[in-house]
């Protein structure tokens, strides 16, 4: 305590903020905050019901899986999946039934592992870049002001120097390390299967240089404040958790986006034939209304522009070769 502010680390903050006894994610719905995928529209869920029946998985385990409206919807489209939803908050009412809900991911085979952001969820430390090097940024959980700490440990100056290098003073950046090891840790869970990740999303080549630390309250993005009052989350360095992920066991990795993904599992945006708005209204408005939301899980500057981390155990190949991005042209050949 100086001078009567408690001043913490971000991560430390954040994890009470969000997950203590009284935190933003124990006393509150996903929805009631935000729109994720999964409240956008079930469009998103048939995709992750294809994706399980093309990789032959008969067990989906939904991890951060909030209000449990993914399960729910899984549920509707095929009743013989079996269904677990991980959560620290207690379980939905809304669940099925047969839906089992744990707080810590199970140890599973055969299995479809989702992560809806989850891990923009998972408390990170945050630094600035000084004359002498990386300082941990303080935080006084009541108000947001921040002050510059002591500088970080050895494993998080790694993991700046390997996945978050910058040079100019004042850049800031979040410590993925703790992402890292929660998506290793559940990738480990699976004996085979598929884990998937899907989230905000940077890497080496497009780290916001000044983080990306935000918070969201009642739809709308607010100042990042962690007193239990709102979200506090910040975009993934999804390149990062696939490498922990490989170290964890992945015998095959694919990291894509949103968009890519849901058009190789079939996705279309199909406008209704205007013809049908005379023969069958209801199908026409229907019809309109799925093609508006894929439109919006698909946009690429919006959810379509996701990354989706897919990382198999046991699989040569993950089963999405359609998803695949091209290879970035080799640098400096033939540059303008
Ligand atoms: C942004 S919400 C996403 C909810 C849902 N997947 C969706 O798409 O609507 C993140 C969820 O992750 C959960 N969460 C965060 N850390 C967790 C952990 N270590 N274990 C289980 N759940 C966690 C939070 O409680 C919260 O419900």
């Amino acid at each position: 305590m100086i001078g009567g502010v408690a001043w913490t680390t971000w991560r430390e903050a954040t994890e009470r903020a969000l997950y203590g006894e009284r935190g933003f994610f124990r006393t509150n719905a996903p929805s009631q905050h935000f729109r994720t995928s999964v409240h956008a529209s079930p469009v998103f869920a048939e995709a992750v019901r294809c994706l399980a029946r093309d990789a032959a998985l008969t067990t989906v385990i939904d991890v951060g899986a909030g209000g449990g409206e993914l399960l729910g919807a899984l549920h509707a489209l095929d009743p013989s999946l079996e269904l677990i939803g991980v959560d620290l908050a207690q379980r939905p009412p809304v669940l099925p039934a047969d839906a089992s809900w744990q707080h810590e991911v199970p140890v599973a085979a055969g299995a479809l592992l989702v992560a809806n952001e989850w891990l923009d969820d998972v408390p990170v430390d945050v630094v600035e870049l000084t004359d002498d090097g990386w300082r941990l940024v303080l935080v006084d959980p009541a108000t947001g002001a921040e002050r510059l700490g002591p500088s970080p440990a050895d494993d998080d100056a790694d993991w700046l120097a390997t996945w978050w290098p910058a040079e100019d003073v004042g850049a800031r950046a979040e410590i993925g390390r703790s992402r890292d090891e929660a998506w290793a840790a559940a990738v480990g869970r699976l004996t085979d299967g598929l884990a998937v990740a899907i989230d905000y999303a940077h890497d080496r080549a497009s780290r916001p240089p000044a983080g990306s630390l935000t918070g969201y309250r009642d739809g709308r993005q607010v100042p990042p404040v962690p007193d239990g009052s709102c979200d506090v989350t910040s975009h993934v360095a999804l390149d990062a958790c696939a490498a922990a992920g490989i170290g964890a066991g992945a015998t095959a990795t694919l990291l894509t986006t949103q968009r890519a993904a849901l058009t190789a599992l079939g996705v279309r945006r199909d406008a209704p034939p205007h013809e049908l708005s005379r023969t069958d209204p209801a199908g026409y408005l229907r019809a309109l209304s799925r093609s508006g939301e894929v439109a919006e899980l698909t946009d690429p500057g919006g959810l379509g522009g996701f990354g989706w981390l897919l990382q198999a155990r046991g699989l040569t190949q993950v089963p999405l070769d359609a998803a695949r991005p091209p290879p970035r042209p080799a640098t400096g050949a033939g540059g303008g």
